[in-house]
Parts: C-alpha cells; structure tokens; sequence
C-alpha cells in the first residue's frame, strides 16, 4: 500500500472533499497514513477566504518541498498536489511559486485525480486542472468508503452566485449547482446503513438548494430534509451555511414540524449596519435580518444561533460598527465567527479608496469577540442543569469517557459513555467547561423519532 496525507484547510466543504478524494484514491492503492513524512502522496486541500489562508499554503508547499528532497535522497518518491480554492484562483501561479508541485486541482475537478495521476506516470510532469463542470464531478465520484463515524457530513449544493463584495468563493467554486435529490438519498442511505445518526448537509449556500426530484419537480431545501428524515437511522438533521436572503417560509416551518432538524441555525449576517451591508451586496437589512430571526424563533422557541461577522470593510465607521454590536446584543449568539475584513484580489471591494487601518480593525475585532464570547458563555452556563439529548461521537481522554454533541452542537463529556458510541442518549449537564459541557447519563432512554 501507498500511503496518502490530505492536509485540509478551510471550509467543511473541504473537509467532505478531502474525504472524496481518499475514496477515489483508494483504488489506487493509497491508503490513509499519519503524517507527511513517509507519505508517497500529500494533498493540501486549500482555502483562499482570507489573505493568512492562503499564504500558509505556500510555507507549508516550502517544508513539503525539503521533505520530497529527503525522500528523493533515499530513492523513494512523494506526488505533491494542491487541491481546493487557492488552486482553482492562483493554478498555474502555484507551479511557478513551488515547482515541487506535481498537481494543480480545483474543487470541482478533483474526480479526475486518477486520470492527472497516470498522466504523470507516462511522464508528463506537472498536470493542473481547473475546469468547473460540478455535475460531471457528482456523477463520477464513486461510493464513499468508512463512514467517518455517527455524524456525517453530505454536500448537497455547490458554488454561489451572489457576489458579494468581499468574498472569493463565486469564483474559486463557480456557480450554484445543487444534486438532484435522489443522488443525495442514495448517499444518506449508504451513510445510514454504516451508522451514520447525524447528517450535515452542506453548501455554499445550501438554503439556496433547488435540486431535481424524483418527481421531475424542483424541490426546495426543507422538502429534501424532510425526505432524509425518513431514512431509517437518521435521527438528526442539519445544515450549513445558510444566506438569510434563501430562508424560505418551508425552511422556516420545519424548525417547528421537522423533529429530527436540530435547533441550530447558522446564519451568517456579516454587519449589523444597513449602509455596509449594502456595500457589501447582502441584499437584506439588519431589521429583515431580526425579523427572519424572530419567526424562526416563533416556531422553535429554544433555537440557538450562530453567525460571521466582517469587521473593518471599507467605509465601515464607528457607527457603523456599533449597529454591528447592537445586533449581536439582541440576536443574542450561542456561537459565532469573527474576522477582519481582508481584501482578495478580484473582488470589488479590495479596490475601494476607504480600506480600514489595521490597527482599527484589530480593536473592533477585540470589542467584538469579547461580546460574542461573553454570550457563548452565557449560554453555556444555562444549560447547567438542563438535559438534553447526546450523540455519542468518540470515546473522550479519559477512561471510559464517552464525547458528542448536544442539539445546539456543543461537545459533551460523559464519564461511563465509552460504550455508547452511535447512541444518542438523555444527559443532565452538571458542569461547564471552556468550550465543552461535561454531563451525566440519565436513566430515561431518549424517545427516538418514529420512522
Ligand atoms: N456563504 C456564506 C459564507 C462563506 S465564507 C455566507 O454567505 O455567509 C465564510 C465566512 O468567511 C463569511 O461568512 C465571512 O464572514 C468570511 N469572509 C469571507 N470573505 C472574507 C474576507 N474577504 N475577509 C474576511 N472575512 C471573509
Ligand atoms: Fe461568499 Fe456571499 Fe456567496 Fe457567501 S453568499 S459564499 S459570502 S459570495
Ligand atoms: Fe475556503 Fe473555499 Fe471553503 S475559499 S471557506 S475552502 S469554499
């Protein structure tokens, strides 16, 4: 056997991709190993959102390069291959920077790794592939190999048409496209009968979903959930990343109806100030924004929210700031992501004249965080005493300790729950911890939802 090392940087999209690729590379003999050291193969799955993403690629490339050289010397070889969003911006741009490089190929071209491989083998050097034919990708994928455990990711919906002023991703992912509702089935019913109990569906803009039905009829996001929750063993149901602007009146409803869609919504509002988000090309204001809130929040009262967040875009001021920090005081967040705004070659809003000064962007990214990490500690500390539903993940460090995750995706720690790997189960939260809950097993069995 071969042995393979996927780095992955970046979104979960990359991280169901990476798994793709070990599946396709499978029958070629790799197998996954542990490190890069003694891999025949790396494949550094690249994320281009923020200037720092991208940069670390080409330092790691730099100790990859030293670590072919040293296998070289001993007479054995090491295939080097970007993959992911920064191959599919810079291609041709990564050979010339790092000519250790054997593989260039972007995010919708990976199913053809095979073919570039024997390419290289009868001799042709580099190979760099960017074409942008997703459904073509789709269809050649084979079957996914182990399931990565009781909770599974699926991509459902691929690429984004909005535009908006900062971001890479319409041009690295290319346009929406979302599968047809019967490959996804197919794909949750092999996940399903491996013991997969969670599924995260996941797109660009996954609530844009419009795939074909079986019917021939366009099917909306909510109906395809709906549809997954009847697979026997799927008990819990999410989805990510969600646009506020896609959030459909079916979507809404089956926080209220759908039993096994958990109460977590991710949605990602960006600035809470109406001027910036309409520099930004949200196409919503922060007062639709709490209204969507409000009437997802109507049909699941215990709803917990996350949310992105760009502090420092061009022309943001201080009040523009402020309104970002008065809604996050009133959405309240049980968990969210904060950057300063970092400005990507090609989009509209790198060009503008009113960049923010670093340093003011640093400070209002501290104000921020300190905000959003004082609710995510309040809303830990209330579920002190709560209980609620766990699937068992992973066995935790400590003996017998067994880890997963509560409905509003928070990690927690049973002692005595080693065994219960794949069961969700009722636990009493006693303890807050950082970034994690520890909790006790209750007696009472979890009423599983009826298929
Ligand atoms: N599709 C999602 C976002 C995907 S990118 C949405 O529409 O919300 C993930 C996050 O990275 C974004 O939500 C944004 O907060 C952040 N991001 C994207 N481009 C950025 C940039 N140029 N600088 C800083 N943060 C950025
Ligand atoms: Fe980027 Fe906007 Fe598309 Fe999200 S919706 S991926 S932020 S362009
Ligand atoms: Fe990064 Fe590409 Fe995902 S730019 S965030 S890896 S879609």
């Amino acid at each position: 056997m071969k042995k393979l090392f996927i780095k992955t940087y970046g979104c979960q999209m990359n991280v169901y991709d990476s798994a793709r690729m070990a599946d396709l590379l499978a029958p070629l003999g790799y197998a996954p190993g542990s490190g890069p050291e003694d891999a025949d193969m790396v494949i550094l799955n690249t994320c281009h959102i923020r200037e720092k993403a991208a940069e670390k690629v080409y330092s790691e490339l730099g100790r990859l390069k030293q670590l072919k050289l040293a296998r070289a010397a001993q007479g054995q070889s090491m295939l080097i291959a970007v993959a992911g969003c920064v191959a599919q911006a810079e291609g041709e741009e990564i050979l010339a920077r790092q000519p250790a490089v054997d593989v260039v190929v972007g995010p919708q071209s990976y199913h053809r790794l095979p073919q570039m491989l024997a390419e290289i083998t009868r001799g042709a050097g580099h190979v760099l592939e960017t074409e942008f034919p997703a459904e073509e990708k789709f269809d050649s994928l084979p079957d996914e190999g182990a399931a990565p455990g009781p909770a599974a990711f699926l991509t459902v919906q691929e690429g984004c048409d909005k535009f908006c002023t900062f971001c890479v991703v319409p041009y690295t992912r290319g346009a929406e496209f979302s599968r047809p509702v019967m490959q996804i089935v197919d794909e949750a019913r092999r996940l399903a009968g491996s013991g997969v109990r969670e599924l995260t569906l996941l797109g660009q803009n996954v609530n844009a979903y419009c795939g074909e039905g079986p019917d021939g009829a366009t099917w909306s996001l909510a109906r395809l959930l709906c549809r997954l929750a009847e697979i026997e063993g799927i008990a819990r149901l999410r989805f990510t990343t969600s646009h506020p602007r896609d959030m459909r009146e079916d979507l809404i409803a089956a926080f209220g109806d759908l039993p096994q869609l958990m109460p977590y919504l991710h949605l990602p509002l960006q600035s809470g100030s109406d001027r910036v988000l309409n520099a930004m090309n949200r196409k919503h204001t922060a007062a639709e924004y709490l209204d969507l809130i409000a009437r997802i929040r109507a049909r699941r009262a215990d709803l917990a929210l996350s949310s992105d967040f760009i502090v420092g875009f061009p022309g943001e001021e201080d009040c523009d700031f402020e309104a970002t920090l008065a809604v996050v005081r009133e959405v309240n967040y049980a968990q969210a992501y904060s950057f300063k705004y970092s400005p990507r070659p090609g989009t509209p809003a790198s060009a503008a004249h009113t960049q923010v000064p670093e340093e003011i962007k640093k400070s209002r990214l501290e104000r921020l965080q300190s905000l959003l990490s004082e609710q995510q500690d309040a809303f830990n500390v209330s579920c002190r005493g709560r209980s609620f539903p766990v699937l068992f993940e992973k066995p935790g460090k400590k003996p017998q300790q067994g880890v997963g995750r509560s409905p509003y995706l928070q990690p927690v720690h049973v002692d005595g729950a080693a065994s219960l790997i794949g069961q969700i189960r009722s636990v009493r939260i006693s303890d807050v911890l950082p970034n994690s809950l520890r909790g006790e097993l209750l007696d009472a069995p979890v009423a599983e939802v009826a298929h």
